[in-house]
């Protein structure tokens, strides 16, 4: 499968690469797992967002005065998807530190691979805010299209997507149901295997994050 490149990007960064290897190896226990992942939110978080719009205003510097570059708006709306995507939350809540966050609680039945909520605890002013959606895994896609669905519902007009893996099934069909929404992947993997597990991928995400395995 050849996949589409428009508004899809995985970022040419060693520290990203280095960090995700790490997390890859089955060797790699729970707490550095979670440990790694959060540093791993922290460099998609500022990828993703590294053309907000900003502006020009004067300043103070303990020497002068300065026009110096700053945001035009307000921090954009965190949205983690459980579980997996908590995981992620600590890193980008480091640079994003006044950014509102929301938890939307998804899980994929193993056998259908169809996710249900159980969960949806969004932010009020997302339509002023816009969001960045964080989960690790974006494997058939299914999560990912519903959790962005439920964010534009509540609002959001401008929406953008990072996870650490994506598999090419699921980046399809997240252009397909969102054509609007930039996807950041710190590595886009062969496939997806006959479990719906992404290839090489990581393995559980959940469940090496809380030690569920
Ligand atoms: C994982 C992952 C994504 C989803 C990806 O969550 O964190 O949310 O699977 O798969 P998809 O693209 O095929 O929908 P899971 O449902 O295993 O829940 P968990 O995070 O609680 O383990
Ligand atoms: N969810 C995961 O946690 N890992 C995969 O490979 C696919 C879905």
């Amino acid at each position: 499968m050849s996949t589409n490149l428009s508004n899809f990007h995985v970022p040419r960064h060693a520290l990203l690469r280095n960090k995700l290897t790490r997390i890859r190896r089955r060797d790699t226990d729970s707490a550095t797992f979670r440990r790694v992942l959060a540093e791993i939110g922290a460099i998609l978080c500022s990828e993703s967002l590294r053309d907000l719009p900003e502006m020009q205003g004067a300043i103070e510097t303990p020497v002068t005065r300065m026009d110096a570059p700053m945001l035009a708006g307000p921090e954009p709306c965190l949205v983690a998807v459980l579980r997996a995507g908590l995981g992620l939350l600590d890193g980008a809540r480091m640079v994003l530190p006044d950014a509102p966050v929301g938890h939307l609680g998804l899980v994929r039945d193993e056998a259908t691979l169809i996710a249900s909520e159980y969960v949806v605890r969004l932010p009020k002013d997302l339509a002023r805010r816009g969001a960045l959606v964080l989960d690790p895994m974006l494997a058939t896609g299914g999560s990912a299209v519903q959790a962005i669905h439920r964010v534009k519902q509540a609002g959001a007009k401008v929406v953008r997507f990072a996870c650490v893996v994506a598999a090419p099934e699921g980046v399809a069909a997240l252009q397909a149901a969102h054509p609007d929404v930039a996807i950041l992947a710190a590595a886009l993997d062969e496939r997806l295997n006959e479990h719906g597990y992404i290839v090489p991928g990581l393995g559980d995400a959940g469940d090496r994050c809380f030690g569920t395995e």
